[in-house]
Parts: structure tokens; C-alpha cells; sequence
């Protein structure tokens, strides 16, 4: 049998971030996980380069039935925080796009330094360890939590659940941590596949494969939320991180809407062409302006079909009317659709919702009805936009767990 004073279930972002911050604190801290080795999700982030945090980070790129319990810990440990962290071990890095930060070399990078942390703290990490049963005692004893495992026995005063999400099973994804909560009463919210790929059946998908592989700047809204970024056709439907992000508020049987020129305002273009005595046709105009293949596919596809777009495609761009002129603006900045679903958890970056926030505090992370219980990380009903903000999440709560354990 061990004696810790904590354990934590899960050597991810949030994890590791726990256990070495109690671990610096001086409490002996363990990690167990079940895969054969710790971060894997951080070694195949960002593209290999890890997204680890964003210059602009708020409440507001969070998603949780209780909007306000990220607002502490994020608070608390920022953004700022972690980018000193990094630079303590010269970690070069760079801002991408939208205030991303990435590694300017490998992802390995971050989970070097997170490593490097754990060391300093003493912490003991084991891979391969399966938990076969957790069991509260009760009575004379300092210890809160007994946990039978592959490894052995365990008791610890603190234990932390930092088992993440259930994306990306062939990772080691698993659902444990809604099965503890749920072993000690604690609430789960519904819980979904996001920042993920959507998915087109019928006509619209036979669209998209035609499509596969064109990419472009987009505005994409659903229910009253819009990101303005890069799309892609793929085999499958549409993905891209404009795609990716809109996911995060999409419901099935919700439509979506695509603005496919966010910068322009096509009537007005349509105009100007018009007043320059342009003999030009219109499919031809726009492919200035988007891809051609594209834009002769748009046009060409039921969609175009079913409000007469298609017949205007052809036109002398001096011949169109002002209703032509309505259709095909409408086309191309307010095409509406509704994904048939999405490519699920084997792609997808995060699982929206999770242990409810309301039976845990935002200030300890400590369950309200479990003393020493900890709930850190994905696992929790907190999901964050594309763009580093999941990891940071993963930070701020663990380091703000580790000053309770
Ligand atoms: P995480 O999933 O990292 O860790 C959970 C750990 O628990 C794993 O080590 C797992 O093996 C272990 N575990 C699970 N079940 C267990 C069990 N039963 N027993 C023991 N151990 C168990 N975010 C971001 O901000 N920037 C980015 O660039 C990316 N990129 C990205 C790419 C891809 C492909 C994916 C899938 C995800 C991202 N993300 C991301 C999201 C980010 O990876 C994610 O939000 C964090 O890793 C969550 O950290 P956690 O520590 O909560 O879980």
C-alpha cells in the first residue's frame, strides 16, 4: 500500500500541471495513467507544434452551462502565467494567427517542460496503471480515498480526476472521470463531439466531395454566434477551423450559415462591374473573387438550381437585374444548410460538456459534497474555442486544484 497525500487520475495538460505545482507545494503527489505514456494529447497538438495559449484569452471563449465558473482560475492563472513558465525554459514560440501561440519546434517542447516541473516537485508518474475500484474511508483514518489498481493499492488524502474527454479514444480517451462523478453523486451534462468536422448526406455531400480539398475565408454563424476564419471541403462534409470552432455551438437539427465572402459586399461589387460596362459573365467576375471551382459548383448545385441562380450563372454581367442580383448575393454571403451531423469523437479536438460545474467549486475545484475530491481539466463542463484556449483552461485549473490538494 502507498500513502500520498494526492493522487491524480490522468497525465494530461491538466494533470501534469497539478501534480507538479502540489508537488512544489510539498505534498507527495503520484499521477496514474492507463495509457503507456503520459501528454499524448499535447504531443499531437496544434499540429504537432502544440497551440499551448492565447494572447487573448477571456470568459467569453468558454462554454459551460455556468458561464462564470471559468472565471476565477482563469483569473487566477493566466495566459501570463503559463508563456513565463515556458520562457524559464527558453521555449521559442511564436503567435500564429488570432493571439495562438505554437512552438516554434515540437510539441514535445511543452510536455518537456511539464516533465521537467513534475521532477521538481518529486512526483512519481506511472504509465500502464489501470484503477480498478476507488473507495471512500471513513473513520479514524488521515486518508480520504482508497484506490485499487493494476499497480497496487493506493490511499491518498487529496484525489484529482484529470482524465480528460472522450475525443480521440485510440489516445486513451475513456469516460472514468463521469463515472467516479457519478460514483459520488455528482452531475453530468450532455455530452458531445465538438470542435469537429461536420458531417453532409445526399446532394450536399455529393457537393462537398466535388469540392474536396477547396478552402477559403469564411463567416459561419449559428445560433447567434459567428467566427470568421479558413473552411475546407472535404469527403466528408466541411471542416476547417471556421467549421471547427461553430461546432462548439452547433445542436443536431440546427442549421448553419456561410457569408463565403465576409469582406465584400457582392451587390455592391456587382454594381461596380455594371458601371464599368463590364462584358464579362458572372461566373467568370467571381472567380476573381473565389476560387472557380467553386464558384462554378456553387452555382451549378441544387441549391443554385432551387432559387434560379444557376440561370443567372451564364449571364453577361450588364444583363443582370436587380433580383438576379438579390439571389446571388444571397448565395454567396447567406447560404444556409444543415449538417447531417459531425465526424464524431475519432476526430474530434474536445467533448463539450461534462462533471456539472455547479456540484464543484470554481475556486478549489474540490467536488461540494466529497471532501478532497477534485474534478481538473476537459472532464469538467468547461469547453474552450479553437486557438489554445483548452489548454490554457487546463493550466489555470489545475494549478488552481494544486493549491487545495
Ligand atoms: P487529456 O486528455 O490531455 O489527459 C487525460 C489523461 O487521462 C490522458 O493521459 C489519458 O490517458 C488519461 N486517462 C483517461 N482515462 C483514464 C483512466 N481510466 N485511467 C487512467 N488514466 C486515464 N487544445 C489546445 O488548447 N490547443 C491545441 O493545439 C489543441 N490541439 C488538439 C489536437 C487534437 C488532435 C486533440 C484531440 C485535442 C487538441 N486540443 C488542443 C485539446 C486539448 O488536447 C485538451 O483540451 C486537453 O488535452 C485536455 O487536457 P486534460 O488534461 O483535461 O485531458
Amino acid at each position: 500500500m502507498k500513502d500520498l497525500d494526492c493522487i491524480v487520475i490522468g497525465g494530461g495538460a491538466a494533470g501534469l500541471m497539478c501534480a507538479a505545482t502540489a508537488g512544489q507545494r510539498g505534498k507527495s503527489v503520484a499521477v496514474l495513467d492507463h495509457a503507456n505514456k503520459v501528454g499524448k494529447k499535447i504531443l499531437m497538438s496544434g499540429g504537432g507544434r502544440c497551440n499551448f495559449t492565447n494572447y487573448f484569452v477571456e470568459p467569453a471563449n468558454y462554454l459551460s452551462q455556468n458561464p462564470h465558473f471559468c472565471k476565477s482560475a482563469l483569473s487566477r492563472y493566466t495566459q501570463y502565467d503559463f508563456i513565463e513558465l515556458v520562457s524559464r525554459y527558453n521555449l521559442e514560440y511564436h503567435e500564429k494567427t488570432l493571439g495562438q501561440l505554437f512552438c516554434d519546434h515540437k510539441a514535445k517542447d511543452i510536455l518537456n517542460i511539464l516533465l521537467a516541473e513534475c521532477e521538481l516537485g518529486g512526483v512519481e508518474i506511472t504509465t500502464q496503471c489501470s484503477i480498478e475500484k476507488v473507495e471512500q474511508l471513513t473513520g479514524d483514518t488521515d486518508y480520504r480515498f482508497k484506490l485499487h489498481t493494476t499497480m497496487g493499492a493506493y490511499r491518498c488524502k487529496s484525489l484529482v480526476v484529470a482524465s480528460g474527454g472522450l475525443s480521440i479514444p485510440t489516445m486513451g480517451a475513456t469516460g472514468f472521470g463521469y463515472d467516479l462523478a457519478k460514483q459520488f453523486g455528482l452531475r453530468i451534462t450532455a455530452r458531445e463531439a465538438s470542435l469537429v468536422p461536420f458531417t453532409f448526406k445526399g446532394e450536399l455531400l455529393t457537393l462537398a466531395q466535388s469540392l474536396a480539398g477547396v478552402a477559403l475565408p469564411v463567416v459561419i454563424s449559428c445560433n447567434n454566434q459567428s467566427f470568421k476564419e479558413a473552411m475546407l471541403f472535404t469527403h466528408k462534409g466541411i471542416s476547417g477551423p471556421a467549421v471547427l470552432q461553430i461546432s462548439n455551438y452547433w445542436y443536431s437539427g440546427n442549421n448553419i450559415e456561410i457569408n463565403f465572402l465576409p469582406d465584400i459586399d457582392l451587390a455592391e461589387q456587382i454594381a461596380q462591374w455594371q458601371s464599368e460596362k463590364s462584358k464579362s459573365e458572372l461566373t467568370t467576375l467571381l472567380s476573381r473573387l473565389m476560387p472557380k471551382r467553386f464558384v462554378v459548383a456553387w452555382l451549378a448545385a441544387e441549391h443554385a438550381k432551387a432559387c434560379g441562380a444557376n440561370s443567372i450563372a451564364n449571364k453577361n454581367i450588364a444583363d443582370l437585374s436587380r433580383s438576379d442580383i438579390e439571389i446571388i448575393a444571397k448565395l454567396f454571403h447567406a447560404w444556409q444548410c444543415m449538417p447531417a451531423g459531425t465526424e464524431g469523437y475519432k476526430t474530434a479536438e474536445v467533448t463539450r460538456g461534462g462533471v456539472n460545474t455547479d456540484d464543484v467549486s470554481s475556486k478549489t475545484f474540490e467536488a461540494k459534497k466529497v471532501p478532497g475530491l477534485y474534478f481538473i481539466g476537459e472532464v469538467l463542463d468547461v469547453t474552450g474555442w479553437l486557438g489554445g484556449f483548452n489548454f490554457q483552461w487546463a493550466w489555470a485549473s489545475g494549478y488552481c486544484a494544486a493549491q487545495h490538494v
